[in-house]
């Protein structure tokens, strides 16, 4: 079978690991302040705060924008629920916008319609490796006086105009192991702003800024030295694991038939977390079957968007339609496109795909 996902341990991650279980210090240490340096110079900002996993990246760095009960933060519901979790956690509001069904990323057109009174911040997701417009969505924050926060958990190394994911508002990372990079579980926080740095650190730490003082109501976010150890070994591998992902996407791109492959803009660098295509005519799900009955992973990602999700509708009263969003459910599949593939792998792909859509 060829899998939708693999996660690549090298003997640099075993060792590393093994390192840190010898050293004593196993919880957070050296090697997560050495992750966050490395992580923030990948990233081009001046900081980054490790933590446990990509949710609770998003939700401190929430809380440290100051972002609470009574706010509005708009954003996509096509993606993972952790996007919008991660500000109902903090008591304020997702406000959903469509999507341009090109990118799978938030309309910036639609932005500003949805700005009320109550607007605190805008969430782009940079979706399966491409990020939004970003220039675009920086003017329209700046105008309206609003906070960005990046999620870009699936976007490590991904780069607009020249500039990373994470590097235009506050950014955020999950190093889940299906991610482009791993550290088993993980999260990074990255910003320019020396503020909201601190603020991460003492939300992460307990509400804590001297040993045993708490000042506010924190979390024990902390990432430790082991997780820590493997996410720099996995930096180190990072643009070379982007380029293979980008090399396998464009092979696909240049050979697969009957489906829309990926959008690219000319200035992005793609990460292709995911090489999601829109399979037309209801065929997606037995293309699906026929993959999965001659060995080829698929992965719906993501088949009911959060506005839809039954905790939304029924528990917070969501009730909205968003067509763009809602037609490409239908016609997503995302395929193998990670590092572990060989070239009979991605010919096989090909294949089976090309002859079903010729059916
Ligand atoms: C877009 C997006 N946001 C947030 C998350 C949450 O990250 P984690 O699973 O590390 O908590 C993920 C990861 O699955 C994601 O894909």
């Amino acid at each position: 079978m060829i899998n939708i996902a693999k996660p690549q341990i090298g003997i640099e991650e075993k060792q590393a690991v093994l390192e840190v279980l010898n050293s004593g210090m196993i919880a957070q240490g050296p090697r997560v302040k050495a992750f966050e340096e490395a992580f923030a110079e990948m990233c081009g900002v001046k900081h980054a705060i490790a933590t446990t996993s990509g949710t609770t990246a998003l939700h401190t760095a929430m809380l440290a924008l100051g972002i609470g009960a009574g706010d509005e933060v708009i954003t996509t519901p096509f993606t993972f629920i952790a996007s919008a979790n991660s500000i109902l956690y903090t008591g304020a509001r997702p406000v959903f916008v469509d999507i341009d069904p090109k990118t799978f990323n938030i309309n910036p057109d639609l932005i500003e319609a949805a700005i009320t009174p109550r607007t605190v911040a805008i969430m782009p997701v940079h979706l399966f490796g491409l990020m939004c417009d970003m220039e675009a969505i920086m003017d329209i924050a700046a105008k309206h006086d609003l906070q960005v926060l990046e999620d870009a958990c699936q976007s490590h190394g991904a780069a607009c105009n020249g500039k990373r994911a994470g590097s235009f508002g506050v950014g955020t990372f999950s190093f889940y192991p299906t991610k482009n990079m791993t550290s088993a579980e993980g999260g990074m926080i990255t910003t320019n702003d020396a503020n909201i740095d601190e603020r991460c650190r003492v939300i992460r730490q307990h509400g804590m800024r001297r040993r045993y003082y708490h000042d506010e109501l924190g979390f024990n976010f902390r990432m430790t030295d082991v997780h820590a150890a493997i996410g720099l070994e996995q930096l180190n591998k990072l643009s070379g694991y982007n380029r293979s992902r980008q090399q396998n996407a464009r092979y696909l791109s240049e050979n697969l038939k009957g489906v829309t492959v990926p959008y690219m803009y000319d200035d992005y660098e793609h990460v292709y977390h995911q090489y999601t295509v829109l399979v037309p005519d209801g065929h997606r799900d037995t293309l699906r079957q026929y993959l999965r009955e001659n060995g080829v992973g698929s992965e719906i990602y993501y088949p009911v968007p959060v506005h839809k999700q039954s905790f939304y509708v029924q528990e917070l009263g969501y009730d909205i339609a968003l067509p763009e969003i809602e037609r490409t459910v239908q016609e997503v599949l995302s395929l193998p496109v990670h590092p572990a593939l060989n070239q009979e792998d991605l010919e096989t792909i090909v294949i089976r795909v090309n002859e079903f859509m010729a059916l």
